[in-house]
């Protein structure tokens, strides 16, 4: 059985970026149907007892375990996307993150202005990342339940841009969410220990 995982704060803690009120939808709501659904969909297969990388990376770009990806997918982004965010989180990364940030983008500027323009422009629903790709940092966008490591690349950080995510909050305006989460709660120190 797969259970929703322990949000790592208060449902109020990242506010006014992100209020109770989504977070109770976002985390109580969506998060909770996608374990409920992949539960029902792996009782009694092969899947029942695998981890969710394991489903991930083989359900992947297969039409008819679409539902198993979908699910499996969900519930991993969501859980590290609750953990690349923290309340008073932000700021700048530090040692080897902020100088691969620096090898890779040109600076910390150009980075920020990299993560912010990627992650809104994704077109309908999906995630924006930093992600560690051969031995540089890159930033995607992935659509709907995608994930970068099916592609080889390893998640440091993601922004979530489904309007589940924002739009009891900030309604249309993804941009100023998507500032909001890059300027007041991104989590460095998760970004710095998924890198290693
Ligand atoms: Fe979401």
């Amino acid at each position: 059985m797969f259970t929703l995982p322990i949000l790592p704060y208060a449902e109020n803690a990242l506010e006014p970026v992100i209020s109770a009120n989504t977070m109770s939808f976002h985390y109580g709501k969506h998060h909770k149907t996608y374990v409920d659904n992949l539960n029902n969909l792996v009782k009694g297969t092969d899947y029942e007892n695998a981890t969710l990388e394991k489903i991930i990376t083989e359900t992947a770009g297969k039409a008819d375990k679409a539902g198993l990806f979908n699910n499996a997918a969900q519930v991993w982004n969501h859980t590290f996307y609750w953990n690349s965010m923290k309340p008073k989180g932000g700021g700048k990364p530090t040692g080897k993150l902020a100088t691969m940030i620096d090898s890779s983008f040109g600076g910390f500027d150009a980075f920020r202005k990299e993560l912010a323009t990627t992650t809104v422009s994704q077109f309908g629903s999906g995630w924006g990342w930093l992600v560690l790709d051969g031995g540089a940092l890159k930033v995607v966008k992935t659509s709907n339940a995608e994930v970068p490591f099916t592609k080889g690349q390893k998640p440091l950080l993601t922004i979530d841009v489904w309007e589940h995510a924002y739009y009891l909050d900030q309604q249309n305006k993804r941009a100023a969410y998507v500032d909001a989460v890059i300027d007041n709660l991104l989590n460095w120190d998760f970004a710095a220990q998924n890198l290693g």
